[in-house]
Protein backbone atom coordinates (compact mmCIF):
# COMPACT_ATOMS: atom_id res chain seq x y z
CA UNK A 1 0.00 0.00 0.00
CA UNK A 2 1.12 3.62 -0.74
CA UNK A 3 -0.36 7.16 0.04
CA UNK A 4 -1.02 8.94 -3.83
CA UNK A 5 -2.07 12.25 -4.28
CA UNK A 6 -5.42 12.06 -6.38
CA UNK A 7 -7.16 15.02 -8.17
CA UNK A 8 -10.46 15.30 -6.84
CA UNK A 9 -11.29 18.83 -8.11
CA UNK A 10 -10.30 21.29 -10.77
CA UNK A 11 -11.22 25.17 -11.36
CA UNK A 12 -9.90 27.96 -13.06
CA UNK A 13 -10.43 31.52 -13.37
CA UNK A 14 -9.84 34.29 -16.54
CA UNK A 15 -10.31 38.12 -15.84
CA UNK A 16 -13.03 39.24 -17.99
CA UNK A 17 -11.13 41.75 -20.61
CA UNK A 18 -10.38 40.14 -23.66
CA UNK A 19 -7.57 41.29 -25.68
CA UNK A 20 -7.52 39.88 -29.43
CA UNK A 21 -3.78 40.22 -31.32
CA UNK A 22 -5.33 42.97 -33.88
CA UNK A 23 -5.64 45.55 -30.21
CA UNK A 24 -1.78 45.47 -30.10
CA UNK A 25 -1.33 46.39 -34.16
CA UNK A 26 -2.24 50.43 -32.98
CA UNK A 27 0.69 50.69 -30.68
CA UNK A 28 3.23 48.52 -31.85
CA UNK A 29 4.84 47.16 -35.05
CA UNK A 30 2.99 43.72 -35.56
CA UNK A 31 0.38 42.14 -36.65
CA UNK A 32 -2.29 39.50 -35.55
CA UNK A 33 -0.61 37.14 -38.09
CA UNK A 34 2.88 37.18 -37.35
CA UNK A 35 1.38 36.62 -33.66
CA UNK A 36 -0.48 33.91 -34.80
CA UNK A 37 1.76 31.91 -36.70
CA UNK A 38 4.83 32.92 -34.79
CA UNK A 39 3.20 31.67 -31.16
CA UNK A 40 -0.22 30.49 -32.23
CA UNK A 41 -1.68 32.94 -29.65
CA UNK A 42 -4.82 34.50 -31.06
CA UNK A 43 -5.98 36.39 -27.48
CA UNK A 44 -5.22 36.76 -24.15
CA UNK A 45 -7.21 37.74 -20.84
CA UNK A 46 -5.64 40.64 -19.03
CA UNK A 47 -6.97 41.01 -15.33
CA UNK A 48 -9.06 44.39 -13.82
CA UNK A 49 -7.84 47.14 -12.50
CA UNK A 50 -7.19 46.40 -8.89
CA UNK A 51 -7.63 42.57 -9.33
CA UNK A 52 -4.54 40.51 -7.98
CA UNK A 53 -2.72 37.19 -8.50
CA UNK A 54 -4.28 36.29 -5.13
CA UNK A 55 -8.32 37.39 -6.27
CA UNK A 56 -7.48 35.14 -9.15
CA UNK A 57 -6.46 32.23 -7.08
CA UNK A 58 -9.22 32.84 -4.82
CA UNK A 59 -11.84 32.38 -7.67
CA UNK A 60 -9.64 29.12 -8.93
CA UNK A 61 -9.68 27.52 -5.69
CA UNK A 62 -13.10 28.01 -4.93
CA UNK A 63 -13.98 26.48 -8.09
CA UNK A 64 -12.14 24.01 -7.42
CA UNK A 65 -13.41 22.96 -3.90
CA UNK A 66 -16.91 23.14 -5.37
CA UNK A 67 -16.08 20.82 -8.13
CA UNK A 68 -14.29 18.34 -5.53
CA UNK A 69 -17.68 18.60 -3.61
CA UNK A 70 -15.57 19.83 -0.63
CA UNK A 71 -15.06 23.20 1.57
CA UNK A 72 -11.75 24.75 3.14
CA UNK A 73 -12.30 23.14 6.84
CA UNK A 74 -11.26 19.56 4.51
CA UNK A 75 -7.77 21.59 3.48
CA UNK A 76 -4.76 21.11 5.21
CA UNK A 77 -2.17 23.11 2.88
CA UNK A 78 -2.11 25.41 0.24
CA UNK A 79 0.55 25.60 -2.31
CA UNK A 80 0.24 28.25 -4.92
CA UNK A 81 2.75 28.99 -7.56
CA UNK A 82 3.51 32.37 -9.04
CA UNK A 83 5.89 35.21 -9.71
CA UNK A 84 3.57 37.86 -9.50
CA UNK A 85 2.63 37.84 -6.05
CA UNK A 86 0.10 40.91 -4.96
CA UNK A 87 2.97 42.07 -2.61
CA UNK A 88 6.69 41.19 -1.72
CA UNK A 89 5.43 39.67 1.44
CA UNK A 90 3.29 37.68 3.16
CA UNK A 91 2.45 35.00 0.32
CA UNK A 92 -0.15 35.08 -1.95
CA UNK A 93 -0.66 32.08 -0.66
CA UNK A 94 -1.67 33.00 2.84
CA UNK A 95 -3.81 36.02 0.99
CA UNK A 96 -5.85 33.33 -0.62
CA UNK A 97 -6.07 31.33 2.46
CA UNK A 98 -7.51 34.23 4.29
CA UNK A 99 -9.87 34.94 1.35
CA UNK A 100 -11.10 31.71 1.47
CA UNK A 101 -11.93 31.68 5.19
CA UNK A 102 -9.86 29.04 6.08
CA UNK A 103 -8.00 29.49 9.57
CA UNK A 104 -6.30 26.05 9.89
CA UNK A 105 -3.39 24.09 8.11
CA UNK A 106 -0.48 26.58 5.97
CA UNK A 107 -0.22 28.05 2.77
CA UNK A 108 2.99 29.27 0.96
CA UNK A 109 4.25 30.44 -2.54
CA UNK A 110 6.28 28.32 -4.76
CA UNK A 111 8.61 30.80 -7.38
CA UNK A 112 10.01 28.62 -10.56
CA UNK A 113 8.27 30.57 -13.00
CA UNK A 114 6.46 28.80 -16.11
CA UNK A 115 7.60 25.76 -14.40
CA UNK A 116 5.85 26.71 -10.89
CA UNK A 117 3.36 24.59 -11.49
CA UNK A 118 5.33 21.33 -12.10
CA UNK A 119 7.06 22.47 -8.92
CA UNK A 120 4.54 23.49 -6.77
CA UNK A 121 2.52 19.46 -8.02
CA UNK A 122 5.82 18.13 -7.04
CA UNK A 123 6.15 19.83 -3.50
CA UNK A 124 1.94 19.05 -2.81
CA UNK A 125 2.59 15.47 -3.71
CA UNK A 126 5.84 15.11 -1.09
CA UNK A 127 3.78 16.86 1.52
CA UNK A 128 0.57 13.75 0.53
CA UNK A 129 3.12 10.80 0.28
CA UNK A 130 5.02 11.86 3.11
CA UNK A 131 1.88 11.92 5.45
CA UNK A 132 2.39 16.29 6.66
CA UNK A 133 -1.03 16.74 4.68
CA UNK A 134 -3.98 14.59 3.75
CA UNK A 135 -5.91 17.39 0.66
CA UNK A 136 -3.53 20.39 -0.95
CA UNK A 137 -5.01 23.12 -3.34
CA UNK A 138 -2.38 23.73 -5.51
CA UNK A 139 -2.69 26.77 -7.72
CA UNK A 140 -1.20 28.66 -10.70
CA UNK A 141 -1.94 32.46 -10.68
CA UNK A 142 -0.28 35.21 -12.22
CA UNK A 143 -1.22 38.87 -13.76
CA UNK A 144 2.40 38.92 -15.98
CA UNK A 145 0.12 41.60 -17.67
CA UNK A 146 1.92 43.68 -14.48
CA UNK A 147 5.57 43.75 -15.81
CA UNK A 148 5.07 43.81 -19.63
CA UNK A 149 7.37 46.35 -21.16
CA UNK A 150 4.45 47.38 -23.59
CA UNK A 151 7.00 49.00 -26.23
CA UNK A 152 8.56 45.26 -26.62
CA UNK A 153 6.83 43.49 -29.48
CA UNK A 154 8.74 40.69 -29.00
CA UNK A 155 7.52 39.90 -25.34
CA UNK A 156 4.58 41.92 -24.49
CA UNK A 157 2.06 40.44 -27.14
CA UNK A 158 2.91 36.34 -25.60
CA UNK A 159 1.31 36.83 -22.55
CA UNK A 160 -2.01 36.43 -20.35
CA UNK A 161 -3.18 36.76 -17.04
CA UNK A 162 -4.91 33.80 -15.24
CA UNK A 163 -5.36 30.92 -12.39
CA UNK A 164 -6.11 27.34 -12.41
CA UNK A 165 -6.08 24.98 -9.19
CA UNK A 166 -6.60 21.41 -8.33
CA UNK A 167 -7.79 19.96 -4.93
CA UNK A 168 -4.88 17.05 -4.41
CA UNK A 169 -6.38 14.38 -1.72
CA UNK A 170 -4.34 11.17 -0.09
CA UNK A 171 -6.11 7.85 -0.84
CA UNK A 172 -3.92 4.30 -0.62
CA UNK A 173 -2.90 2.89 -3.86
CA UNK A 174 -1.15 -0.15 -4.30
CA UNK A 175 1.98 1.21 -5.04
CA UNK A 176 1.61 0.80 -8.85
CA UNK A 177 1.61 2.57 -12.13
CA UNK A 178 -2.38 1.69 -12.33
CA UNK A 179 -3.04 3.79 -9.18
CA UNK A 180 -4.79 7.13 -9.64
CA UNK A 181 -2.80 10.09 -8.81
CA UNK A 182 0.57 11.12 -9.24
CA UNK A 183 3.22 8.72 -10.50
CA UNK A 184 6.28 10.09 -11.20
CA UNK A 185 7.98 13.56 -11.08
CA UNK A 186 11.04 15.47 -12.36
CA UNK A 187 12.23 18.83 -11.94
CA UNK A 188 15.64 20.51 -13.11
CA UNK A 189 17.26 24.11 -13.11
CA UNK A 190 20.74 25.66 -14.91
CA UNK A 191 20.80 29.07 -12.93
CA UNK A 192 23.44 29.56 -15.86
CA UNK A 193 20.52 30.65 -18.36
CA UNK A 194 19.41 33.13 -15.73
CA UNK A 195 20.15 36.05 -18.90
CA UNK A 196 17.56 34.07 -21.45
CA UNK A 197 14.28 35.51 -19.09
CA UNK A 198 14.04 37.24 -16.21
CA UNK A 199 13.01 40.89 -14.84
CA UNK A 200 15.09 43.60 -14.45
CA UNK A 201 14.42 44.34 -11.04
CA UNK A 202 12.99 43.18 -7.81
CA UNK A 203 13.07 44.11 -4.11
CA UNK A 204 16.68 44.19 -3.53
CA UNK A 205 17.23 45.93 -6.85
CA UNK A 206 14.01 48.70 -5.60
CA UNK A 207 12.21 48.87 -8.71
CA UNK A 208 9.32 46.73 -9.99
CA UNK A 209 11.12 45.61 -13.33
CA UNK A 210 9.90 43.98 -16.24
CA UNK A 211 10.06 41.01 -18.29
CA UNK A 212 13.07 39.95 -21.07
CA UNK A 213 13.39 37.22 -23.03
CA UNK A 214 15.76 36.11 -25.71
CA UNK A 215 12.61 34.30 -27.21
CA UNK A 216 14.79 32.33 -30.15
CA UNK A 217 17.71 30.93 -27.56
CA UNK A 218 14.59 29.97 -24.81
CA UNK A 219 12.47 28.30 -27.90
CA UNK A 220 16.26 26.30 -28.76
CA UNK A 221 16.53 24.35 -24.97
CA UNK A 222 12.46 24.03 -24.47
CA UNK A 223 11.76 21.28 -27.01
CA UNK A 224 14.92 19.29 -26.13
CA UNK A 225 14.49 19.56 -22.47
CA UNK A 226 10.85 18.72 -22.49
CA UNK A 227 10.99 16.09 -24.26
CA UNK A 228 13.43 14.95 -22.18
CA UNK A 229 11.94 15.79 -18.58
CA UNK A 230 9.16 14.09 -19.80
CA UNK A 231 10.53 11.08 -21.07
CA UNK A 232 12.54 10.77 -17.00
CA UNK A 233 9.13 11.04 -15.69
CA UNK A 234 7.84 8.32 -17.49
CA UNK A 235 10.61 6.17 -17.08
CA UNK A 236 10.56 6.67 -13.45
CA UNK A 237 6.42 5.66 -13.69
CA UNK A 238 7.32 2.42 -15.65
CA UNK A 239 5.16 3.92 -18.40
CA UNK A 240 5.74 4.87 -21.91
CA UNK A 241 4.73 6.96 -24.43
CA UNK A 242 2.20 4.51 -25.54
CA UNK A 243 0.60 4.78 -22.48
CA UNK A 244 0.10 8.52 -22.58
CA UNK A 245 -3.54 9.53 -22.76
CA UNK A 246 -2.82 13.52 -23.23
CA UNK A 247 0.32 15.59 -22.56
CA UNK A 248 -0.78 18.73 -21.23
CA UNK A 249 2.14 21.08 -21.41
CA UNK A 250 2.88 24.59 -20.68
CA UNK A 251 1.42 26.82 -23.14
CA UNK A 252 3.70 29.57 -24.33
CA UNK A 253 3.81 28.69 -28.02
CA UNK A 254 2.50 25.92 -30.21
CA UNK A 255 5.41 25.48 -32.32
CA UNK A 256 7.41 24.71 -28.67
CA UNK A 257 4.23 22.39 -27.81
CA UNK A 258 4.58 20.47 -31.42
CA UNK A 259 7.66 19.88 -31.58
CA UNK A 260 7.67 18.38 -27.90
CA UNK A 261 4.82 16.15 -28.64
CA UNK A 262 6.27 15.33 -32.35
CA UNK A 263 9.73 14.83 -29.95
CA UNK A 264 8.05 11.88 -27.78
CA UNK A 265 6.47 10.44 -30.89
CA UNK A 266 2.81 11.62 -30.00
CA UNK A 267 0.05 12.84 -32.62
CA UNK A 268 -1.68 16.24 -31.57
CA UNK A 269 -4.59 14.37 -30.78
CA UNK A 270 -3.04 13.87 -27.64
CA UNK A 271 -2.51 17.19 -26.52
CA UNK A 272 -4.63 19.60 -25.00
CA UNK A 273 -4.24 23.18 -26.71
CA UNK A 274 -5.52 26.44 -24.76
CA UNK A 275 -2.82 28.75 -26.20
CA UNK A 276 -4.52 29.88 -28.94
CA UNK A 277 -7.17 31.68 -26.01
CA UNK A 278 -4.89 32.48 -23.17
CA UNK A 279 -1.57 33.31 -24.33
CA UNK A 280 1.17 32.55 -21.84
CA UNK A 281 -0.14 32.60 -18.27
CA UNK A 282 3.14 31.09 -16.78
CA UNK A 283 2.39 28.98 -13.68
CA UNK A 284 -1.33 29.51 -14.30
CA UNK A 285 -1.19 27.69 -17.75
CA UNK A 286 -1.03 24.36 -16.78
CA UNK A 287 -4.19 24.20 -14.31
CA UNK A 288 -5.99 26.50 -16.52
CA UNK A 289 -4.93 23.56 -19.32
CA UNK A 290 -5.99 20.43 -17.11
CA UNK A 291 -9.61 22.25 -16.16
CA UNK A 292 -10.44 23.48 -19.47
CA UNK A 293 -9.52 19.66 -20.92
CA UNK A 294 -11.20 18.47 -18.36
CA UNK A 295 -14.50 20.55 -19.17
CA UNK A 296 -14.00 20.06 -22.85
CA UNK A 297 -14.63 16.23 -21.68
CA UNK A 298 -11.11 15.52 -23.03
CA UNK A 299 -9.27 14.09 -19.84
CA UNK A 300 -11.17 11.55 -18.12
CA UNK A 301 -10.81 9.60 -15.16
CA UNK A 302 -8.04 6.75 -15.13
CA UNK A 303 -6.40 8.74 -18.07
CA UNK A 304 -2.70 8.96 -17.87
CA UNK A 305 -1.22 12.71 -18.30
CA UNK A 306 1.82 13.88 -18.58
CA UNK A 307 2.66 17.64 -17.90
CA UNK A 308 5.98 19.71 -18.53
CA UNK A 309 7.06 23.29 -18.53
CA UNK A 310 10.18 25.64 -18.73
CA UNK A 311 10.79 28.83 -18.00
CA UNK A 312 12.95 31.44 -16.39
CA UNK A 313 15.85 30.05 -14.40
CA UNK A 314 15.96 27.88 -16.93
CA UNK A 315 13.72 25.49 -14.62
CA UNK A 316 11.89 23.06 -16.12
CA UNK A 317 10.08 19.80 -15.33
CA UNK A 318 7.76 17.24 -16.01
CA UNK A 319 4.78 15.30 -13.85
CA UNK A 320 3.45 12.25 -14.58
CA UNK A 321 -0.45 11.25 -12.99
CA UNK A 322 -3.08 8.94 -13.45
CA UNK A 323 -6.23 11.24 -13.65
O1 LIG B 1 7.05 30.42 -20.97
C1 LIG B 1 8.38 30.67 -20.70
C2 LIG B 1 9.24 30.20 -21.79
N1 LIG B 1 9.12 31.09 -22.93
C3 LIG B 1 8.94 30.54 -24.10
O2 LIG B 1 8.78 29.37 -24.21
C4 LIG B 1 9.03 31.46 -25.32
C5 LIG B 1 9.95 30.81 -26.31
N2 LIG B 1 10.12 31.56 -27.52
C6 LIG B 1 9.15 31.78 -28.44
O3 LIG B 1 8.02 31.43 -28.24
C7 LIG B 1 9.55 32.41 -29.75
O4 LIG B 1 10.95 32.50 -29.81
C8 LIG B 1 8.92 33.81 -30.00
C9 LIG B 1 7.43 33.68 -30.29
C10 LIG B 1 9.18 34.68 -28.80
C11 LIG B 1 9.59 34.46 -31.23
O5 LIG B 1 9.52 33.60 -32.35
P1 LIG B 1 10.84 33.33 -33.23
O6 LIG B 1 10.43 32.51 -34.35
O7 LIG B 1 11.88 32.74 -32.30
O8 LIG B 1 11.26 34.76 -33.73
P2 LIG B 1 12.57 35.61 -33.42
O9 LIG B 1 12.64 35.99 -31.99
O10 LIG B 1 13.76 34.92 -34.01
O11 LIG B 1 12.24 36.92 -34.25
C12 LIG B 1 12.06 36.89 -35.67
C13 LIG B 1 11.78 38.30 -36.14
C14 LIG B 1 12.75 39.34 -35.60
O12 LIG B 1 13.05 40.23 -36.64
P3 LIG B 1 14.45 40.11 -37.45
O13 LIG B 1 15.50 40.29 -36.38
O14 LIG B 1 14.43 38.77 -38.05
O15 LIG B 1 14.34 41.25 -38.41
C15 LIG B 1 11.94 40.06 -34.55
O16 LIG B 1 12.35 41.40 -34.38
O17 LIG B 1 10.46 38.74 -35.72
C16 LIG B 1 10.56 40.02 -35.13
N3 LIG B 1 9.50 40.16 -34.12
C17 LIG B 1 8.26 40.59 -34.41
N4 LIG B 1 7.69 40.98 -35.56
C18 LIG B 1 6.40 41.34 -35.53
C19 LIG B 1 9.56 39.88 -32.80
N5 LIG B 1 8.38 40.11 -32.23
C20 LIG B 1 7.54 40.56 -33.19
C21 LIG B 1 6.19 40.95 -33.23
N6 LIG B 1 5.66 41.33 -34.41
N7 LIG B 1 5.41 40.95 -32.12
Amino acid sequence: MMRRAVVVGTGHYLPERVVENAEFEATLDTTDEWIRSRSGIERRHFAAEGETTSDMATAAAESALKDAGLSVEDVDAIVLATSTADLTFPSAATMVQAKLGMTQGFAFDVQAVCAGFAYALANANALIVSGQADRVLVIGSETFSRIMDWTDRATCVLFGDGAGALLLEAQEGDGSNADRGILATDLNSDGRYKDLLYVDGGVSTQNTGHLRMQGNQVFRHAVEKLAKTANTALDRAALTTADVDWIVPHQANIRIIQGTAKKMGLPMEKVVVTVQDHGNTSAASIPLALSVGKSRGQIKPGDVIVTEAIGGGLAWGAVVLRW
